[in-house]
């Protein structure tokens, strides 16, 4: 066991209206969260700031789904991370949607992460294969360059406080399809771990791969959690369609419970 608390961040995407999602957030913050998990949320950025408010007194943290890298300026449609201070405690950089959807290449996802952690946020780097790049073998290839090209304008000390999310983008759902859509399987979220891991560990040190966190980031439910939960080095799950309703959500956070470590050892959360 690895001494990291579990970590849950429910990825809402571009669902629900500020009122439907101040109204579910306060269905979430009603739930007692298991000892040993952090439980997430992340809202639309039109309802960050009124979530963060009632969410505030209870143990849900608040995660951005995306912000750009300068601070404030001429820059149509975006948000800032310093905008983010004191709303979120995590931000979304990179994300498969991001990346395929909106265009966003490595160079520009290398800021974000900087400009998170100068924030005081903790970036959550999402990286994974396309279908096309794993059925060619590039998979490790592909996860190492967004690894270390995401990274590359951190010190190990800021590296070691980053999350890390492993999501092939083949294994993601539209939303509605999370519970039959095809997944990846422990195996492939170990072995994509321990790449994460290994080039953290050559690059910033042993201690420092040991202290980052890793989520399954591909499509999770009830029924899979478990699973990937037991893969050793997997430190969490970022759900996006299971994350929309209580009943998809919450046993996802429980299983997490049952299987938080007794005793956490690495104390680099976000507070
Ligand atoms: P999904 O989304 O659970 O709906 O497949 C996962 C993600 O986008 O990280």
């Amino acid at each position: 066991m690895s001494g990291r608390r579990k970590l849950i961040l429910g990825n809402w995407k571009m669902h629900f209206t500020v009122k439907q999602a101040v109204n579910f957030a306060g269905k979430l913050a009603a739930k007692p969260i298991p000892e040993g998990v952090t439980v997430g949320i992340a809202p639309n950025s039109l309802a960050l700031s009124e979530v963060s408010t009632l969410v505030q007194k209870t143990g849900l943290k608040v995660v951005a789904q995306n912000a750009y890298f300068q601070d404030e300026g001429a820059f149509t449609g975006e948000i800032s991370m310093p905008m983010l201070r004191g709303i979120a405690q995590y931000v979304l950089v990179g994300h498969s949607e991001r990346r395929h959807v909106f265009r966003e290449v490595n160079d520009l996802v290398k800021l974000k992460v900087a400009a998170a952690v100068r924030s005081g946020i903790t970036p959550v780097l999402c990286v994974g294969e396309t279908l096309v790049e794993r059925q060619h073998f590039h998979t490790k290839h592909v996860i190492t360059d967004q690894l270390l090209t995401g990274l590359s304008n951190l010190t190990a000390e800021e590296v070691a406080k980053v999350v890390v999310a492993y999501e092939p983008v083949w294994a993601i759902s539209n939303g509605k399809n999370f519970s039959k859509h095809k997944a990846a399987t422990p195996e492939d979220a170990r072995v994509a771990q321990a790449v994460i891991r290994h080039n953290i560990a050559e690059l910033y040190g042993e201690d420092v791969a040991k202290k980052v966190r890793i989520l399954y980031g591909g499509s999770s439910n009830a029924e899979n959690a478990s699973a990937f939960l037991q893969v050793d080095g997997i430190d969490g799950l970022l759900p996006g369609g299971a994350s929309l309703s209580v009943a998809t959500f919450w046993p996802i956070v429980e299983q997490a419970g049952n299987l938080a470590p007794k005793k956490i050892e690495v104390k680099n959360e976000a507070k």
